[in-house]
């Protein structure tokens, strides 16, 4: 039984990787930081274009993104998508994680078919959103 359902992922993958980039099929089936965090400083929730939601939680330190995290209810490809966004913006700067484009998640993930750009739209807008709350956060008194 093990074995058939080894073949059975293996055609999964093979048919995969005929339309997703290896990074994206790594990123969505072993993703990054992926979770809640009790400590976050911010938080942000965008709900996309196809009505699927993504979280961001991030812990500052010295106007530094020192970690963060993401949830997500959308399909394997904002999986990966919020995985990497996360990866891009940790040990950046509030201010440089905030310029972290669709563009630059779909250039790390090396593509994505142009049916699920908005996926990388997403994540790019709920980091924008997370980080727009820090910036806020330092103007308070
Ligand atoms: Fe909704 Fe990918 S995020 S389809």
């Amino acid at each position: 039984m093990a074995s058939e359902l080894d073949e059975l992922q293996e055609l999964i993958i093979a048919d995969a990787r005929k339309i997703y980039s290896e990074t994206t099929i790594d990123h969505a089936m072993n993703p990054r930081n992926v979770g809640d965090m009790e400590d976050a400083d911010v938080f942000a929730r965008v709900t996309g274009p196809c009505g699927d939601t993504m979280e961001i939680w991030l812990k500052l330190k010295n106007g530094t993104i020192a970690n963060a995290t993401f949830m997500t209810d959308g399909c394997g490809t904002s999986i990966a998508s919020g995985s990497i966004v996360t990866e891009l913006a940790k040990g950046k700067s509030v201010n440089k994680a905030r310029r972290i484009s669709q563009q630059d998640v779909l250039s790390a993930l090396g593509g994505l078919p142009e049916e699920s750009e908005h996926c990388a739209l997403l994540a790019a807008n709920t980091l924008r959103a997370v980080t727009k709350d820090c910036l806020a956060m330092k103007r308070e008194p």
